[in-house]
């Protein structure tokens, strides 16, 4: 008979009740079966900094050193450098969003963002709304500060408008501390708001009073269809997220946010205790990079990359995927979505896949409640594409495996067919 290990930690009943509902990242958890050679990796999000031209780090890192050495060592203003913040203001315009320096503040990457943002609006029991699925990280950052959090589904346009404003009813006015969205090209759902629904959420957000944070780290990796405008340009109230991960480098754990003048006093505050500030090495290095032109040719060369890595996923699941299988089609970033029939357990299917040598992410790590296992995140910005179409040909070779008995099931009538939520369509 085997004897269940029981891990005993001596600090249980010692540490803050805060943390009960942290869970592990699902993504850093597989980051050492990711990393194996013979595994193609379809589970983390990470750019192909492979891309970004090392004599242009070299020289942004060595001007650092050379000419801003002193204040590049020292502690910087908690706010970030003004130099930088003007870069983004540029940045955002670009994108139709009118910010000054004083709107922004320098984060060590969205995420710490959105642990600051969880730290100043969230008590113990708040509501707030977020798309179901949505990105991990958030939900990690959030949990922390014990939100109950409502999810609303997504179809090919992003999020169910109809859905939202259901919940805003039943919840009643300020009934939410605040709806956090991905609007472009979504993590995990890869899907875009569309502009008419933008218009709707915003209008709907003013007449609830409920707060709106858009996280937009993908918005400038676009392969085809017209520019959205942010939700920020909508709306000066609304806080948005920035971040030079996705454009430059996440090593240097750069991002921003552009925010309501009280909203920044308090996230100030949050972002003391934290860190002080953030490194003026990388913020410095950063401005370097940024000034001049290369880098928007490397951008350039990174969407395109992406591009064919995105057909190379999307021809492959034709191909090889099975008829039961739907997903969407991302007109931009990183991710696709793709769901199996209800029956279908993804989570527990995962090691099967690792000693296939294929990695995904099982759904519910999208979901704060569990929900989603029928359904799987894959990242198509790692890979090169021969690698993706191998990744996909062995994912489906063991999804195969499994519907074979669920095929069974339901022409015995025993399960009904068909999958769910998002990615309606087939291809
Ligand atoms: C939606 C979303 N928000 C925030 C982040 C965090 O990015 P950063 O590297 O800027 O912390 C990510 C990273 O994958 C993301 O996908």
């Amino acid at each position: 008979m085997g004897t269940a290990r029981v891990v005993f930690d001596r600090w249980d009943g010692r540490y803050a009740e805060r943390m009960r509902d942290v869970r592990s990242s699902a993504v850093r958890d597989l980051f050492g079966a990711a990393s194996r050679a013979d595994v193609v990796s379809f589970s983390g999000g990470m750019p192909d900094v492979s891309r970004v031209p090392t004599e242009a780090v070299m020289e942004a890192m060595a001007q650092t050193a050379r000419d801003f050495g002193t204040t590049a060592l020292q502690y910087g203003s908690s706010e970030g450098r003004v130099e930088l913040r003007g870069i983004v203001v540029e940045m955002m315009a670009e994108i139709g969003v009118r910010v000054r320096v004083d709107d922004l503040v320098i984060t060590q990457g969205a995420q710490q963002a959105l642990d600051l943002l969880g730290k100043i609006l969230i008590d113990p029991g708040d509501t707030i709304i977020t798309e179901g699925p949505t990105y991990l990280g958030a939900l990690q950052a959030f949990s922390a500060y014990q939100p109950r959090v409502v999810t609303i589904p997504m179809d090919d346009e992003g999020m169910r408008i109809d859905a939202l404003e259901a919940e805003l009813v039943r919840l009643g006015p300020r009934g939410a501390k605040f709806i956090y969205t991905i609007p472009n090209f979504q993590n995990p759902a890869g899907v875009t708001l569309s502009p008419e629904r933008r218009r709707r959420l915003i209008e709907l957000a003013r007449e609830y009073d409920v707060p709106v944070i858009e996280d937009d780290p993908y918005g400038r990796l676009r392969f085809e269809g017209g520019h959205a405008k942010p939700l920020r340009a909508l709306d000066e109230d609304v806080i948005y997220l920035g971040t030079f991960s996705k454009v430059f480098a996440p090593g240097l754990r750069l991002g921003w946010v552009a925010a309501p003048r009280p909203i920044l006093g308090k996230l100030l505050l949050a972002k003391q205790a934290a860190d002080l500030c953030g490194s003026a090495f990388a913020q410095i290095a950063a401005e370097r990079y940024f000034t001049g032109t290369r880098w928007r040719r490397v951008v350039q060369d990174l969407t395109g990359v992406y591009a064919g890595r995105r057909d190379a996923m999307l021809d492959a699941l034709g191909e090889h995927f099975p008829g039961e299988a739907r997903w969407t089609r991302p007109e931009g970033g990183f991710f696709v979505w793709a769901e199996m029939p209800a029956f279908l357990d993804l989570k527990s299917l995962l090691a099967e896949a690792v000693e296939h040598g294929v990695t995904y992410v099982p759904g519910d790590a999208f979901f704060p409640d569990g929900t989603g296992r029928n359904c799987m995140r894959l990242a198509f910005c790692y890979a090169e594409p021969d690698r993706i179409r191998e990744g996909i040909a062995r994912l489906a070779e063991v999804l195969e495996d499994r519907l074979e008995l669920y095929r069974a099931f339901v022409d015995a009538g025993v399960v009904p067919g068909g999958p769910t939520a998002v990615g309606s369509e087939r291809g």
